[in-house]
């Protein structure tokens, strides 16, 4: 920041110098000095373009401001200046991006797709013009181009969700209602598949009784589904990741719902923006006397309702953490290098390379160390903190 005012101030001096001595004629120019500014440690130098562009999917949830900033955080720091761009839940938006990256000379693409699957003609045609694509956070699916693959480990997203309901169910014939994020994105699968293998075995044993899914009823038996089976239920009980759809399930779920499957109530919603609308839904019938409800993101507002005991708990993933991985990759990548990978992603074509990074389950015991202590987050942000 210093730099770039220094700079400014430079420039602005420079050109009034320039101006008053071209019209000055005889008079000896008055020029006064700028104000003294700061001196910065190291001669001003612009941020240094890094041939990398960032396509993320929406403005409209703050999960993905909150990468727009942890981004923008990082580049600054390494000095580095790069685009990005946000597609706006458009497929179509999210090629246009890709395409204006390429002409620009991006030679590392990192894409988080709005849609797994159609995302993956924005990456050949990447792809095609040798750029190196990396999947950041979603899986872009059915296609090879796809280099590597940025992502923190969904399937324990999913089963953090589930075992903090199961650790808090007594006895037999808990109600259980299901939602998942959008079908067309490949985590919601992942984090569905990693609730369900927590979540069916106390399903089968009468733990618990799924309220709103007779897909999910009719596969309680099985304890690993295929994606079709999956997609059945995801089909049945989906949010599309929008907090008007969540909203509108959960009402007509228990418009349905007889008063004996409410009382006290275990939800597993799949992300925070979704949870913090479905526990209203829950908050408002009278029948619902208690709710337990997962989330994800630590999104602020949901750690604040955290706190207010509206949300149970939530998952941090630490983005700063998927920033930097992602800036690793691209680094590599530019320098002709294989990203490091601990594993892979089965893309539906392809195993794509991937480290997937450590998430931390969070609610009100854990709030202050998890998000507060670690610096994620400032105590300022939020009110009655425990
Ligand atoms: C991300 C979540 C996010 C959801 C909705 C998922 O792909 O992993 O963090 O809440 O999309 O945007």
């Amino acid at each position: 920041m210093i730099k770039r005012n220094l700079l400014l101030v430079l420039t602005v001096f420079v050109m009034a110098a320039m101006v008053l001595s071209a019209c000055g004629g005889a008079q000896t120019p008055e020029v006064t000095e700028p104000e003294p500014v700061e001196e910065p440690e190291e001669p001003a130098e612009p941020a240094e373009e890094l041939a990398v562009g960032i396509v993320l999917p929406t403005k409209d949830e703050p999960r993905w401001i909150q990468d727009e900033t942890r981004f923008r955080d990082a580049l600054d720091e390494a000095g580095y200046d790069v685009e990005i761009l946000f597609s706006q839940g458009s497929s179509a938006k999210e090629k246009e991006n890709v395409e204006a990256l390429i002409t620009k000379g991006v030679q590392v693409l990192i894409i988080c797709p709005h849609d797994g699957t159609a995302a993956a003609a924005a990456a050949e045609a990447a792809a095609e013009a040798g750029v190196k694509v990396i999947s950041y956070d979603r899986l872009i699916r059915d296609t090879d181009a796809v280099d590597y693959y940025v992502t923190f480990d969904s399937i324990q997203v999913g089963a953090q969700q589930a075992q903090y309901l199961v650790d808090r169910a007594e006895g037999t014939g808990n109600p259980l209602y299901l939602y998942a994020g959008a079908a067309s994105d490949n985590n919601a699968f992942l984090f569905f598949r990693g609730a369900w293998q927590v979540l069916q075995p106390k399903v089968a044993d009468g733990t618990f009784e799924i309220v709103n899914s007779d897909e999910a009823v009719a596969l309680s038996d099985k304890a690993e589904l295929t994606r079709q089976e999956e997609a059945n239920i995801i089909g049945q009980v989906t949010t599309n990741w929008d907090f008007n759809v969540a909203k509108n399930l959960a009402e007509a779920n228990l418009t349905v719902a007889p008063a004996e499957q409410k009382g006290d109530v275990f939800i597993l919603a799949p992300n925070d923006g979704t949870a913090r609308a479905i526990a209203d839904a829950f908050a408002a019938d009278n029948d619902v006397t208690s709710y337990v409800v997962t989330g994800q993101d630590a999104e602020k507002a949901s750690v604040q309702y955290i706190i207010d005991g509206k949300q149970s708990m939530t998952v941090l993933k630490d983005v700063r953490n998927l920033v930097q991985d992602a800036i690793n990759a691209a680094v590599a990548l530019l320098q002709g290098n294989e990203p490091m990978a601990e594993g892979s992603y089965d893309n539906g074509v392809k195993d794509v390379p991937a480290i997937p990074s450590e998430v931390i389950a969070v609610d009100a015991d854990n709030v202050q160390e998890a998000l507060i202590d670690s610096g994620y987050y400032s105590a300022d942000d939020f009110e009655n903190l425990p």
